[in-house]
């Protein structure tokens, strides 16, 4: 992913406009960490604040605000230690590290280097004659390592407690399981979702906010049986979405399949019907605050691209410079996470389904003698109890010689099978324990602004000179409307713009007073950074009869319209939320010439 035209000067514009920029450059900066300004900051929030509405409130779901470093052990169950490593190849001479799959993606057509062991992608390398980006020596005959991505660091003084910071929102979620599902009533499915912080120790960050080091991610875990739990598709099986299946990837001639969420859980394009149910409302959220749905797509992992966790995974992605940016992924996790925890942890991370009907089974039970196995086996006898009891569950048949062996902490015993007491009783069985399953929307908020600014990130020309522009959506700006007195020496002008601001502002919006300038200088300033709408306060409105009215420009189009004073803060309700739109408004008011 080089750094093309469009990213170049959207950095620039961020740096410049207080989007965002490089953090710690008073002391030479660090790679992989920015710093998000009053603008960023703002964009950020509101971006999240659209997720948490659509993906917690309005689905029912739970949400949770997790520590962000958690004990080793967490990490052992999860597969992060293990499993959690992206390609480092070091170069021999400037000892500059890269990641190898994106050397080999960048310097040929393959576009899939993630899915290459780290001995091919060193072959790779070579026959591809590759060379060290930073000093240009040759990196042909160096080894390809797995790097483990998660910072490490000690909780407490000294080393007895090593932590890492989590490369993921999900494991605070997953790990508090056996805690949230008690306040989600134990009753399946639910969702519980988190925006935070994670980490990953980028070999190469790049592309400024894609890919950095430290970022915001907002996931959803959904836990369902499933055996029992089917998503309901009415809501989202008409929308509309563009797919690009793994078996179309893989063909030389492969297509994007343009077709209907329903439709493609019908065909089994897409596997999971939760899965379908969730790219249906993520195409929706990500229309609703700006992304250009021409430059969006979903994108299913290849086999060997899919993280160690997931069953099947789709990718939502945006387009920038003409490359593809991962900006959400969908993965069905099954089982492995509970199930993971449940096997490390001293906590039961399964649910009790009740059944229909209570059902009646046959179950293989023992009574061991006590009297017997204390005197034999000491301190051990209750483990060999307990030996016996998984063995009655697992090998009933076993009971049926004259004496079984067991494996008690690594050591074989053997016990006379009539100490056992063994037999099989039939019980009624009100329900099950069972591990739920989990789908994972998982958002990244940075790639999602990114995406946002290079999106709205224009240019037109207003009175012959070139306009550049951010035509955010007005849910999302970070600024909601700019407040100008046409002219800052007329004391009743500037007091109303002043008693405008304050109104608005009490009412919730973001307002940026300003009165320095010509009127076309400070429309271009808001323009720049995104801003809607400009209230303009002139003569016109405070003069002669009527009530006391103000001018409301319209960023992307220019148009005009004079709206009474009092009718502000319900109108600008409305078009914050987009229930009302700018032509409603010209509808319904005076339009102003420009
Ligand atoms: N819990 C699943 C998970 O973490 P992921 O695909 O590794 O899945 C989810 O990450 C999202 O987080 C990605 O789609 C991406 O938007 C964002 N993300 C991942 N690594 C990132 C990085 N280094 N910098 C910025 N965003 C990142």
């Amino acid at each position: 992913m080089s750094e093309g035209a469009e990213s170049a000067a959207l950095a620039e514009l961020a740096k410049r406009r207080g989007f965002f920029f490089g953090s710690s450059e008073a002391y030479g900066g660090v790679g992989g960490f920015y710093t998000y300004g009053p603008q960023g900051a703002a964009l950020k929030s509101n971006v999240e604040e659209a997720w948490r509405e659509r993906f917690a409130v309005q689905e029912g779901n739970l949400e949770i605000e997790a520590p962000t470093i958690m004990p080793e052990p967490v990490f052992e169950a999860s597969g992060h230690l293990d499993g959690f490593d992206d390609m480092l190849v070091e170069c021999a001479e400037c000892g500059e590290s890269h990641r190898a799959d994106h050397l080999i993606e960048d310097n040929s057509e393959l576009e899939d280097a993630e899915t290459l062991s780290p001995e091919e992608a060193a072959e790779k390398i070579s026959d591809l004659g590759l060379v060290c980006p930073n000093c240009g020596a040759e990196l042909a005959g160096q080894s390809v390592e797995e790097f483990n991505l998660m910072f490490a660091t000690n909780i407490g003084p000294g080393s007895k407690t090593p932590g890492y910071l989590r490369p993921e929102t999900a494991q605070g979620i997953f790990v508090e399981f056996p805690r949230i599902k008690e306040y989600a009533r134990n009753s399946l499915p639910f969702g519980v979702t988190q925006i935070g912080r994670a980490y990953r120790n980028e070999i190469s960050p790049r592309k400024n906010i894609v890919r950095t080091r430290e970022f915001t991610q907002a996931e959803l875990e959904h836990f369902v049986d499933p055996e029992r739990d089917e998503p309901d598709l009415s809501s989202v099986e008409d929308v509309e979405v563009c797919l690009y299946p793994a078996t179309e990837q893989e063909r030389d001639d492969g297509e994007y399949v343009e077709t209907t969420i329903g439709a493609a859980v019908d065909e089994g394009i897409v596997a999971n019907g939760w899965i379908g149910y969730f790219l249906g409302i993520a195409q929706e959220w990500y229309e609703d605050i700006g992304v250009d749905m021409d430059r969006f797509r979903f994108r299913q992992h290849l086999a060997g691209e899919r993280a160690h966790y997931a069953a099947d995974c789709w990718d939502a992605e945006s387009e920038v410079d003409g490359d593809w940016i991962e900006i959400a992924g969908f993965a069905y996790r099954g089982d492995y996470d509970l199930s993971k925890h449940g096997e490390h942890a001293d906590d039961d991370f399964t649910v009790f389904q009740q059944y229909d009907e209570p059902k009646t089974v046959e179950r293989a039970v023992v009574d061991p003698d006590m009297a017997t196995l204390g005197p034999e086996f000491g301190a051990q006898a209750a483990d060999v109890s307990d030996a016996l009891e998984t063995l009655a569950q697992r090998d009933p048949d076993a009971f049926d010689a004259d004496e079984v062996t067991l494996d008690v902490d690594g050591e074989e015993v053997t016990v006379d099978t009539d100490v056992a007491n063994f037999s099989v009783e039939t019980q009624t069985e009100a329900g099950e324990h069972i591990t739920p399953h989990v789908v994972e929307p998982s958002f990244g908020v940075d790639r999602t602004v990114y995406t946002l600014l290079a999106h709205a990130h224009e240019k037109d020309e207003v009175d012959g000179e070139e306009r550049t522009f951010l035509s955010l959506s007005p849910t999302v700006a970070p600024t909601n409307v700019g407040v100008f007195p046409l002219v800052s020496n007329v004391e009743e002008l500037v007091e109303l713009a002043d008693d405008v601001a304050d109104e608005l502002r009490a009412a919730g919006f973001a307002v940026a007073h300003d009165d320095s300038g010509s009127i076309g200088r400070r429309y271009r300033r808001q323009d720049e950074v995104g801003t809607p709408f400009c209230i303009t306060i002139d003569r016109d409105g405070i003069e002669g009869e009527g009530p006391t009215t103000v001018t409301i420009r319209e960023r992307d189009s220019g148009r005009q319209v004079r709206l009474s004073v009092s009718d502000l803060v319900e109108t600008f309700v409305g078009l914050r939320a987009g229930t009302t739109s700018f032509d409603d408004v010209l509808d319904a008011n005076e339009v102003v010439e420009a």
